[in-house]
């Protein structure tokens, strides 16, 4: 099948359709193979510059975008909170009105509000990425998501997948939630009720707050951080609660199927959601996220720079198709 990436940015999930997604997933598995090459470079972007503007700490994202690019041989441009003229009043948009003066190509932006990235993309000539915003989406961790379960699983329509955690204020859970739908997952979401939006389920999932049941079919458990700094009010009772009800340790381990796969976007705070045992344990996909997150912002970049044609790589099993189809 021919498909075409036509959008100039990339703010989240929710507005792809299936056929961009899996264009996004195929190109990010032709990456992945120039990842395990011993020279990991491709000239793909060579003489665009590629901006990392982050306004919220990062491990994983920045520097697998920062390593993404150099492997598509971009220039880079690196600004962080503090040194950004920002601190002295200047807006956002006219901060990236003038980068964009200086003729880059693409924006990558993480923000702590809700859709800064589309406000920027309004007005701006250079494609914008979303690298998180605020607790709307996290659209390339999404994409990392999907293509490490189609990698593990050979697939994604069919799978169950199972949510855990602060729902309410997860990015990655929304971006998830869109991804997976689209493809055909069966999504069940579970947390603490405080946690969870009112009225999820009318996006097609369902909604657990017993976490037995909800790892009592799953293919896939993936699990989210609290995030504290995003809660204004105390919704739980103690962090220790939290991680008694709901923390994976290997007991709980035990209630899901012996191929249950265990995720989480990072950072993991060891201990509350998943203990070190089941975060460095056989059934972990946790560093096989953080790989798969330089591929996939690799195909993120090219293709909203213009990249139309799928670089070659072997026939895969479709996500969407069950394996053999
Ligand atoms: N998953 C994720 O967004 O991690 P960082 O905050 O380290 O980028």
């Amino acid at each position: 099948m021919t498909r075409e990436w036509t959008r100039k940015d990339l703010l989240g999930l929710e507005e792809l359709s299936s056929e961009e997604l899996l264009l996004l997933l195929e190109q990010a598995r032709a990456f992945k193979e120039v990842s395990l090459r011993p020279i990991k470079k491709v000239p793909a972007l060579r003489g665009r510059t590629v901006v990392l503007f982050f306004l919220e700490p990062s491990t994983r994202t920045r520097t697998s975008f920062e390593l993404a690019a150099k492997r598509l041989s971009a220039d880079i441009l690196s600004i962080q909170a503090g040194s950004s003229s920002l601190s002295k009043g200047e807006t956002l948009q006219d901060t990236i009105r003038n980068i964009e003066a200086m003729k880059v190509d693409i924006v990558v932006i993480r923000h702590a509000m809700s859709g800064a990235p589309r406000l920027v993309a309004r007005t701006a000539v250079s494609s914008i990425v979303n690298a998180g915003d605020g607790s709307h989406e996290h659209p390339t961790q999404g994409l990392v998501d999907l293509y490490t379960i189609w990698e593990k699983k050979e697939r994604i329509a069919g799978l169950n997948v199972t949510i855990v955690g602060d729902i309410a204020h997860s990015r990655v859970a929304r971006s998830n939630l869109w991804g997976l739908t689209k493809l055909g997952a069966h999504v069940t979401l579970c947390g603490p009720p405080t946690l969870m939006p009112a009225g999820i389920e009318q996006f097609g999932v369902k909604v657990t707050y017993n976490l037995r049941e909800a790892m009592r079919d799953a293919d896939i458990l993936m699990l989210l951080r609290l995030q504290l700094e995003r809660q204004t009010q105390n919704l739980l009772p103690s962090i220790r609660e939290y991680a008694k009800l709901f923390g994976i340790d290997r007991e709980k381990l035990a209630w899901g199927k012996p191929d249950l796969l265990i995720m989480h976007p990072g950072p993991v705070n060891r201990g509350i959601e998943l203990a070190p045992e089941v975060a460095d344990g056989p059934q972990s996909l946790i560093y096989d996220q953080v790989t798969n997150g330089v591929a996939v912002r690799m195909a993120v970049l090219y293709l909203v720079s213009g990249g139309r044609q799928i670089r070659k790589a072997r026939p895969a099993p479709s996500p969407t198709q069950p394996v053999g189809v």
